[in-house]
């Protein structure tokens, strides 16, 4: 059984945002990514509501990095969340979709010139500083421009996260952040005080992603409430803010049991409450970046069932009409994910089955023993949560389209991103100039 239940109709279709899944994918064709709008609000409004509940003076902090359009930018900002992100082209689409930009925090462990300058010119909110370099480059810039700029400096508290190697960022051993180890933290802090053009508003620390023990939120916060401690003697500025990330895990399958927002922003409440006093030092705002768990259940992606191979006694393939290329997670990460028939949702599961993709490479297959109602060519395929880190992470490997989005809310539906065509496949595409002959006549040519 999946994870969930999802919404079924009298045809038997599964519902997404009030619309049946198989007509999403006759109209929209697939591979097909779907997001429902009023999950991702609600995801938005149990932070909002937790923060108001335990902590006023907290910012969620949408990381855009999980999934950001220009149309997803406009309910985020409804929503009144910040906006963090991680490059001139996330900075790019959210101006242009008019979020706010003093909610926007600017991330990045290797922000270019160019992209410093447009967060100057453009009033970030906050650009939050990687390393001394980048404060120094930061400072010049912003005196160039004659601006001002309100920075947290981010720091590694040295807390290992369980989560997997390549999603866990806040040890000691990484190429983000500013090292607390050796009193490279306070050095930076030192700095960062002196400056006539940055505004050291406070620190920020990112553990990890898809972390379900709420004890690494809290070992990092025993860390970082010392170094504010420690700072706030060396420079005499006390924090204002602290940004401790995002992280909080979702249900991608039956066995994941993460917290909520809820329970996340009550721990981290009273920890930090509880530091500040050991401390003696007044209480920050406290910002969080949830990414994965405003977006990630409110995914799902439609595929059309291609060919299905049995090989007697070992396995029987399904092939889908997208994979790797669309959701890399599952070969980078070893990802698992759950899935439904979608045209036949509620009929009982008797074959077992593994979802390959169609890209060329044996590693691509998508979900292994998925147990399915019997399965037929041209049948829609829901794989479940796949909000976060799907469409952003895509790539048009064996020169696939990248799919469409569709938003769906109480069964209106509508595009977020057109599929991509064959025209745009080559629209970068150039020919140098000197293969411009026809192809016949270069053999004689170089002959
Ligand atoms: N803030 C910072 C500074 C981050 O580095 C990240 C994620 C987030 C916030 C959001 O974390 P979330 O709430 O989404 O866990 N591609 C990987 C995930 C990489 C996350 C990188 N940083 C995946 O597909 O699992």
């Amino acid at each position: 059984m999946p994870f969930r239940d999802v919404d079924v109709n009298e045809q038997g279709h599964m519902i997404i945002g009030g619309c049946d899944a198989v007509e999403l994918a006759r109209t929209y064709g697939t591979p097909l990514y779907v997001l429902d709008e009023d999950r991702v609000r609600q995801a938005c409004r149990a932070y909002r509501d937790a923060f108001s509940r335990y902590y006023p003076r907290g910012l969620a902090v949408y990381a855009g990095k999980a999934l950001l359009t220009t149309g997803v930018c406009r309910i985020v900002a409804q929503e009144g969340m910040g906006l963090d992100v991680v490059s001139g082209g996330e900075l790019y689409t959210a101006l242009a979709a008019g979020f706010p930009p003093d909610r926007i925090y600017f991330h990045g462990n290797n922000k270019s010139v160019d992209e410093l300058r447009l967060a100057l010119s453009e009033g970030v909110g906050r650009i939050v500083v990687d390393n001394l370099g980048e404060l120094e480059l930061l400072e010049a810039l912003a005196r160039e421009q004659g601006r001002t700029a309100d920075i947290l400096l981010r720091i590694t508290p040295g807390v290992e996260a369980h989560t997997h190697t390549y999603i866990r960022t806040g040890q000691l051993d990484s190429k983000f952040g500013i090292p607390i180890a050796g009193g490279q933290g306070l050095a930076a802090a030192r700095r960062a005080a002196e400056s006539a053009r940055l505004r050291l508003v406070g620190y920020h620390c990112h553990i990890g992603s898809q972390i379900f023990d709420l004890s690494s939120y809290e070992a990092a916060i025993v860390l970082m409430m010392e170094f504010l401690a420690e700072a706030q003697r060396a420079t005499g500025v006390a924090a204002k803010e602290l940004d401790l990330g995002g992280g909080l895990g979702i249900r991608y399958t039956a066995e994941d049991r993460p917290p909520t927002p809820e329970e996340l922003v009550r721990r981290i409440a009273d920890v930090v409450r509880q530091e500040a006093a050991r401390h003696g030092i007044a209480a920050p705002a406290l910002a969080l970046e949830p990414g994965r768990s405003i977006v990630g259940e409110a995914g799902v992606t439609l595929y059309t069932i291609g060919f299905v191979k049995r090989i007697p006694g070992v396995r029987t393939y399904a092939a889908v009409d997208g994979g790797m290329a669309d959701n890399p997670r599952v070969a980078l990460y070893q990802a698992r994910y759950e899935a439904v028939v979608a045209n036949k949702a509620n009929q009982p599961r008797l074959e077992t089955v593994t979802i390959a993709g169609k890209s060329c490479e044996s590693g691509d297959v998508l979900i292994r023993d998925l147990e399915v109602p019997p399965l037929e060519s041209g049948d829609v395929l829901a794989v479940l949560s796949t909000g976060a880190y799907n469409y952003s992470m895509a790539s048009n490997y064996n020169r696939f389209p990248r799919p469409a989005m569709v938003l769906v809310s109480r069964g209106r539906h509508d595009l977020l991103v057109a599929r991509e065509t064959y025209a745009d496949l080559i629209r970068h595409d150039r020919i140098p100039r000197w293969l411009e002959e026809p192809a016949g006549e270069v053999a004689e040519a170089a002959g």
